[in-house]
């Protein structure tokens, strides 16, 4: 019975429908990147899903116009025979494969067809960022501002609460000053057991430099290292703050990292803490996905290319708004972060940081990663903790608005 199965399988009947082959090779395909010219030699896999004879034909007769309108900035141009004609644009998708849907094509005499192709950019998949690295990830940056003052111990309880990690660019001064306004003002000017620091990288404008500094001699709350501060540095600064948690502030029992367009709630985020005390000692807990993958599309804010990130999912992320955790996970995480190569999305990153350790991603209700509609009394109530981008004077208005019902 199953010899006579086998010997069918090809035969007119049943399973006619999919005689899928897969059929690897390699094509060498020039990638240009039309905004900046920059030409690459990708390896591109090709896989065709079709009838083996297609396939062959497919080769063997190879035209090499293929020509296809990118939804990306790339065009694609391959250097060996193949002879496809493409009807849909590429689509570029998470995994960093490439797919074109072809026109039915008729080869040589026998009427089959090439339905699908898929163009894997395979691009030095060797030099893809690796998963884990030895040493390869040590930040050693200089401090440039470094107040050794903001976890000043002011008793001899010698007990600090919270540190907050605000994070921050030289020209948000004024949003600065509405925190330090608003909610900052649990923190006592650094005096209470809740301290707070805003993080900045270095920039090349000497001007703003200079009124950083003279801000910095006002309010000793903020804290520079000497890397470059741009978006894709924000790794940088997640280890800075991290590094200065387990440094020069050793004594907190919690660490926050949040940005300056949010409101947070820092009566309820230590209710938070309270209830949360044991899980957060194997936790980062905030506004977490459990699962979420890279995004590819170039004009993304959060693009990963498939060279910076050659996986089809991460394992996860706390939202950079505002995440919290021990300082029993800042030092781990700190620590793991010399064998686990650089990646630009810090939320990502800590997350990545976070599986190798085998401590979870905890999602705490009241964080939220974008602007509930404002209340009072839900902002100033327990199960409000951080709100998204809230400008400088929103900020303000809402901190001097009250809950009548309370
Ligand atoms: C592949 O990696 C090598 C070494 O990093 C580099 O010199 C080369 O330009 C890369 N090629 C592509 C296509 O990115
Ligand atoms: C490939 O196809 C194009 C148009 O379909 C045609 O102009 C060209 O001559 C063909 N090239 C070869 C090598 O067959
Ligand atoms: C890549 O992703 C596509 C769709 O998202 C999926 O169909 C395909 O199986 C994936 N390929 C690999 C090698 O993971
Ligand atoms: C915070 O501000 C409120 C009113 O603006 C004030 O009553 C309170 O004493 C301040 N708290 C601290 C710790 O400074
Ligand atoms: C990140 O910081 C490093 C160190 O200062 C710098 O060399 C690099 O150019 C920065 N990267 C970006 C994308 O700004």
């Amino acid at each position: 019975m199953a010899d006579k199965t086998k010997t069918t399988t090809y035969g007119k009947g049943k399973v006619f429908l999919l005689i899928l082959f897969f059929l690897f090779f390699v094509v060498l395909v020039s990638v240009y990147t039309t905004s900046n010219r920059l030409t690459y030699i990708y390896s591109v896999h090709a896989t065709i899903k079709s009838n083996l004879q297609d396939v062959f034909f497919g080769i063997l007769l190879g035209n090499t116009s293929f020509s296809v309108t990118p939804i990306t900035p790339f065009s694609v141009t391959p250097i060996t025979p193949f002879s496809v004609t493409p009807i849909t644009p590429f689509s570029v998708t998470p995994n960093g494969t490439l797919t074109i849907i072809t026109a039915p094509t008729t080869v040589a005499g026998n009427h089959r067809v090439v339905s699908k192709i898929v163009l894997k950019d395979a691009s030095n998949i060797t030099t893809a960022r690796p998963d884990v690295c030895e040493t390869c990830f040590s930040h050693n940056f200089k401090y440039v501002i470094d107040n050794d003052v903001i976890c000043k111990l002011y008793d001899d309880s010698g007990e600090i609460y919270l540190i907050i990690f605000i994070f921050t660019t030289h020209q948000r001064q004024q949003e600065r000053n509405a925190i330090r306004q608003t909610w900052l003002n649990y923190t006592n000017k650094n005096k209470a057991n809740i301290r707070y620091s805003f993080l900045l990288g270095e920039v090349p404008d000497e001007n703003i430099r200079k009124l950083v500094e003279e801000e910095n001699k006002i309010h000793n709350d903020i804290i520079k290292e000497d890397f470059v501060d741009t978006y894709q540095n924000l790794t940088y600064k997640t280890m800075m703050a991290f590094k200065y948690a387990i440094t020069k502030c050793s004594r907190a029992k919690f660490v926050l990292k949040t940005d300056d367009d949010m409101w947070v709630n820092i009566p309820g985020l230590l209710k938070v803490l309270k209830r949360e005390e044991t899980t957060l000692q194997t936790a980062v807990g905030g506004a977490c996905h459990p699962e979420a993958g890279p995004i590819r599309n170039p004009a993304s804010k959060w693009y990963a290319s498939f060279q910076s990130y050659p996986h089809n999912s991460y394992p996860g992320f706390c939202s950079g708004t505002g995440y919290v955790t021990s300082m029993n996970v800042a030092r781990k995480v700190f620590d793991i972060s010399k064998n686990v190569p650089f990646f630009h999305l810090e939320d990502v990153y800590v997350a990545i940081c976070i599986r190798k350790l085998g401590y979870r991603l905890y999602p705490i209700h009241g964080f939220n990663a974008y602007r509930p509609t404002f209340d009072p009394c839900l902002y100033k109530g327990d199960s409000l903790i951080t709100s998204h981008e809230v400008p400088a004077k929103m900020l303000i208005s809402y901190w001097n608005t009250a809950c009548n019902k309370q």
